[in-house]
């Protein structure tokens, strides 16, 4: 039956303008995609938000569940606006963005996907006439390491130049040399560049979050995050009479934050150079000017930090429409700096009138009582035409032999996808690990400093000293009671070893590591098997999806906030629902899968 009962004149009208697009690489063109929305099945609540969208000029927020046909119903409404209007659709992350991008319904002469941080980035390229900003990913690093080498550099006259100097007396300034010197030197222990590098890293954790929550950087501001996010500074093996000068060095660091963003800043200014970062602070931060756009569709909308929603609060000071889609119960990237209270907020700064939906339309019936039996979601409700669906607990024996093309591994540790996807490539069995441009990139940048040069493969050397480093780092974290950073660093950590020990032995030089193990990620939809943390399964589905680790799901040992333990919460709900038909509930370890066990013969 055809249930599409909107008037289709404006889709009629849109029809005549779109040409066919020839290449058989796109499953769509967008005349047949236009024949594809005239006969899917919509049901009446998506008809009603059409016919609302189309009937009045307000802004809308449209709340529905996991499967609920959001993304498919952004994707229908590029055919409700006026012929000839600008329309972007702002995707969550890349893989989604390309997914949507390589579907080929989009009309690209008018018609857009781009995530926010690839918005930002046209904004700057404007700025920059037209030419494309350099990404250096280790821009900030690069400033404060430089910063810190000048304050720690004993030579009178060098250290009074650097950003920090100036927030200290002079007898603090002599005393921090010798403080350093213990910090340094090998004193009674063996040498510990780890408290130099937490310096570092700290600052660099609280520049980031300063970009994308838009914090301005004042001292009272700036203990507000970090108490917020416990970004607290922990140093290994500081003796307690150095506290009070820890102290004093930790507050002319954070006064300095503001001198560090400047130069941030300058840098872009100067030399056209950004960090991922800087794609939603910088345009943010100059005040550039936002064009070209009539209407915004904005997916996900539930996890948008402040960076990203002032970019699209550009577009909307110039009356240009927005249309968000999302699901607050699937909020999981509070880690990274997500407005806490999305959902109003996006409602109160654009204006948002709210629909809700009452359906999943992907998850099978007995998928949908299991959530909700288990207390997973108190209102999950199937579609009447859903699947049955199947729900089993399995354990992690033979994996490797079980998993078959197209099916999604989903886990919240990464460790265990690296494990399993090493595994299933020395079977030739396709898979890869979603997080191409991020994950892989992570993982190769901490090792990488311990390799002086591309072609240094000294025996295990590099790696044994990152692997000391790194436990030390661990340790001090959970020293600190900063449980869930030891945790992110620890599963890092255990993905690095897995690759150095299945892969690494099998390369002679890094370059050559780091082209192998690029291989194992990608950000694509391809044919083979996929893994995937969950908070990268954002959006996606799959006939059939296995869940590791999941007993010890939902995860909320190392949460403390209210707002961390709703997220793990959120997680695992945001997992059991990326299912159609079966769903595989996987005893194992979270962190770590057995190798002999996931790869024995049935
Ligand atoms: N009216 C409908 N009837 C049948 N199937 C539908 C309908 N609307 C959407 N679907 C299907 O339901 C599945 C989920 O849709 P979609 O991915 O758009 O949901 P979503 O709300 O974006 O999910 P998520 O919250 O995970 O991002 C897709 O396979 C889609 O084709
Ligand atoms: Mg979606």
């Amino acid at each position: 039956m055809n249930s599409f009962l909107f008037p289709l004149t404006y889709f009629d009208e849109y029809f005549n303008y779109l040409s066919p697009r020839k290449s058989s690489k796109y499953p769509f063109t967008p005349s047949s995609w236009w024949f594809h929305c005239k006969a899917f099945p919509w049901n009446h609540e998506q008809l009603k938000i059409f016919e609302a969208i189309i009937k009045t000029q307000s802004n809308y927020i449209v709340n529905a569940k996991a499967g609920g046909g959001k993304t498919t119903l952004l994707k229908a409404l590029i055919f409700l606006f006026l012929k000839g209007s600008k329309i972007l659709i702002v995707a969550f992350n890349k893989h989604i963005a390309e997914t949507l991008d390589k579907s080929g319904v989009l009309d690209k002469s008018t018609q857009g996907v781009s995530t926010s941080h690839g918005l930002g980035y046209s904004m700057l390229m404007k700025n920059s006439y037209g030419r494309k900003p350099k990404v250096e990913e280790s821009k900030v690093r690069k400033i404060i390491t430089s910063e810190i080498e000048l304050l720690f550099s004993g030579d009178h006259g060098e250290k009074e130049k650097s950003i920090y100097a100036k927030y200290l007396s002079s007898e603090t300034l002599d005393s921090l040399c010798e403080f350093f010197d213990f910090l340094e030197t090998p004193v009674k222990r063996e040498k510990n560049p780890l408290n130099k590098k937490a310096l570092i890293d700290w600052q660099i954790e609280i520049v980031g979050a300063c970009k994308k929550t838009l914090t301005s950087p004042t001292l009272e501001n700036l203990e507000s995050l970090i108490s917020t996010y416990r970004l607290n500074l922990s140093l290994l093996n500081v003796e307690a009479h150095w506290n009070p000068l820890q102290k004093i060095l930790e507050q002319a660091i954070l006064l300095a934050i503001p001198d560090v963003l400047e130069k941030n800043d300058q840098i872009y200014i100067k030399m056209n150079l950004i960090d991922f970062d800087d794609m939603i602070y910088l345009p943010n931060k100059l005040n550039l000017p936002a064009t070209g756009k009539n209407v915004m569709l904005v997916d996900e909308c539930q996890d948008l930090n402040n960076a990203q929603i002032t970019l699209i609060e550009k577009y909307y000071k110039l009356g240009v429409r927005i249309i968000a889609v999302g699901d607050p119960r699937q909020s999981i990237y509070g880690f990274q700096y997500a407005v806490p209270e999305c959902w109003d907020e996006l409602k109160r700064r654009f204006n948002l009138i709210e629909i809700d939906m009452s359906y999943t339309y992907r998850c099978g019936k007995n998928i949908v009582n299991y959530i909700v039996d288990n207390g997973y979601h108190n209102n999950f409700v199937a579609y009447e035409k859903n699947s049955q669906g199947y729900v089993e607990h399995i354990k992690q024996a033979s994996l490797v032999w079980r998993l078959q093309a197209g099916d999604l591994v989903v886990s919240r540790m990464n460790a265990p996808l690296v494990r399993l996807c090493v595994s299933l490539y020395l079977h030739k069995k396709p898979a890869k690990i979603r997080g191409r441009a991020d994950l892989f990139w992570e993982l190769i940048n901490m090792l990488k400093p311990y390799h002086e040069t591309q072609n240094d493969w000294d025996g295990q050397e590099g790696f044994n000293n990152w692997n000391q480093a790194t436990n030390k780092k661990i340790q001090e974290l959970k020293n600190n009671g900063q449980e869930s950073l030891a945790d992110i660093l620890a599963d890092k950590a255990e993905c690095i070893c897995i690759l150095m020990n299945d892969i690494g032995d099998k390369c002679s030089s890094f370059a050559m590591f780091e082209k192998s193990v690029k291989e194992l990620f990608t950000d694509e939809s391809n044919g083979g098997i996929i893994l995937s943390s969950i908070h990268r399964a954002k959006g996606d589905e799959a006939d059939t999806v296995y869940v590791l680790g999941y007993s010890n799901l939902p995860y909320t040992n190392k949460a403390v906030s209210d707002w961390e333990l709703q997220q793990e919460e959120n997680l695992l709900y945001v997992a059991l629902s990326r299912a159609k038909n079966n769903l595989f509930l996987v005893d194992s370890p979270l962190f770590k899968l057995d190798k002999t066990e996931i790869e024995s013969v049935l």
